[in-house]
């Protein structure tokens, strides 16, 4: 089965209220009409609303980069999803592995994060991945088993709003990129264990990108892979010059 490419920028902690409205609208451009890949921007919480109202009226989607696993209450802080759908967000990336490593984060509280999340009727990217010292022990799919364990309270008609962001902890910000054959590797194994949790539909459906120092001389090889979707890019989407020959990388189905 083919599936559509997603091309997602997680802009993180940069950028300033009139950067990321200007790379919203480079951004927006530069997907324009096309309709082989799925492009999807991930800015800071604060800058949601503009990026949003430079993004109105392209094809390109608005994602946040976490939310809280509550939908209302005393949280200081926090953010609900809720408050995300309600402010005009599609999707939102849990998961991630500067959310489990830096503010350490856990695969029971992300349970929680996922069910609210799809509660309120957000798409959901699940980031797994393997630390360097997990892959040397070769715990590599031990690990994405265990993370990937929090689909399991994916409802059925919930699937539809799910994918996976498989993100060696490594390769993240390191410049170090999992071979085209590496992440083929892992995508594969990891597509096996959404087949068994939630049926060889589901699996053969749901994206699975890879992310990892994804940049313009790396993307078209890994986007080439079998079971790669697409690409969850960091450092590289941040600037137009690099992000967009990543989203022209999606292959043309
Ligand atoms: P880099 O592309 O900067 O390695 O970051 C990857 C990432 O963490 C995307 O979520």
């Amino acid at each position: 089965m083919s599936r559509t490419s997603v091309i997602a920028g997680n802009w993180k902690m940069h950028l300033t209220k009139r950067k990321a409205s200007a790379l919203a609208r480079e951004v927006a451009a530069r997907q324009g009409a096309a309709e082989h890949r799925r492009c999807i921007v991930f800015p800071a919480f604060v800058h949601l609303d503009h990026v949003r109202r430079n993004l109105k009226g392209s094809n390109v989607v608005l994602g946040a980069q976490n939310c809280w696993s509550k939908k209302e209450g005393a949280f200081t802080g926090e953010i609900s999803p809720y408050m995300l759908r309600d402010m005009g967000v599609q999707v939102v990336l849990l998961g991630h592995s500067e959310r489990r490593h830096v503010l350490g984060e856990t695969d029971s509280l992300l349970v929680d994060k996922l069910k609210v999340a799809l509660r309120a009727k957000l798409e959901v990217m699940l980031c797994v991945g393997e630390t360097l010292e997990e892959r040397e022990a070769g715990l590599t799919f031990e690990v994405l088993r265990r993370q990937l364990k929090a689909l399991k309270h994916v409802k059925d008609s919930q699937v539809p709003r799910v994918s996976v962001a498989y993100e060696p902890v490594w390769a993240i910000g390191t410049g170090l990129t999992a071979t085209p054959a590496q992440a083929q590797e892992v995508h594969a194994e990891a597509r096996s264990s959404i087949a068994g949790i939630l049926g060889d539909s589901a699996a053969a459906a749901m994206p699975v990108l890879y992310g990892g120092s994804v940049k313009p001389a790396n993307a078209s090889e890994l986007l080439s892979q079998a079971d790669v979707d697409g690409a969850l890019v960091g450092g590289a989407s941040l600037v137009i010059d690099q992000f967009g020959p990543i989203l022209d990388a999606a292959p043309v189905v």
